[in-house]
């Protein structure tokens, strides 16, 4: 296959992470941030931004409260897929995969890396829940700074979400809308990576 340049290479985590260093010192603010997708129960897709803090040798992981919807939606299907998207680079990464919660000594660190006024909003907000005024959520953040103290463990309903992808495709801008597509596709994540090379 005529796969050269920046599509170089079979292992797909690593052109996602060299495609994200690249954009790093490009886009002015979160060149990590994507757009996740889930589904609710009837079907209905939602989308929202979360960032990406870690591509590992076999997976994608974010952080978020496991009873916000996003939480809620992912624990009933499974699945989740999300879009990087960086305008400065005209490139697209595309990621479908099913989902498992990173909730061990991984997103404890990454938990304490977090600066703590983050830590404790983690704890004082119920991520999705209605908010009678932001009053009231000062408030509870008051609540919790008295009640944690000034190193809060990780709450056990906030953590990681790791999604192991079964397709990951890589977008590149090219002359006259003839971009380039490239798809690595398995059906379990046991199985050896299919690439193909995509119409634009
Ligand atoms: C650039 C950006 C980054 C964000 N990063 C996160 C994140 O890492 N984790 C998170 O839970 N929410 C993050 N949010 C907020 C989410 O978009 C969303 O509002 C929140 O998680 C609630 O979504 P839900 O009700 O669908 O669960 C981010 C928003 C933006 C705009």
């Amino acid at each position: 296959m005529d796969r050269s340049g920046i599509f170089a290479g079979d292992d797909p985590f690593a052109i996602a992470r060299s495609w994200l260093a690249e954009a790093e010192p490009l886009e002015p603010n979160d060149a990590n941030a994507i757009a996740l997708a889930t589904v609710d129960g009837t079907g209905l897709p939602n989308v929202r931004m979360v960032l990406l803090k870690d591509i590992e040798p076999a997976g994608f992981v974010f952080y978020t409260n496991y009873t916000s919807r996003k939480g809620r939606e992912i624990e009933v299907s499974g699945k989740a897929a999300f879009v990087l998207h960086w305008k400065s680079l005209r490139r697209q990464i595309r990621v479908r995969g099913l989902t498992s919660r990173e909730e061990g000594p991984q997103a404890d660190e990454y938990y304490a890396s977090r600066s703590l006024k983050s830590r404790l909003g983690a704890w004082a907000s119920r991520q999705s829940q209605p908010l009678s005024s932001r009053t009231a959520l000062m408030a509870e953040v008051a609540k919790v700074t008295a009640s944690k103290g000034t190193n809060p463990p990780r709450p056990a309903f906030w953590g990681g979400v790791r999604i192991t992808p079964l397709e990951i495709e890589f977008w590149a801008d090219g002359a006259f809308r003839l971009h380039d597509r490239f798809r690595w596709e398995r059906s379990t994540p046991e199985e050896g990576w299919k690439i193909e090379r995509l119409n634009p």
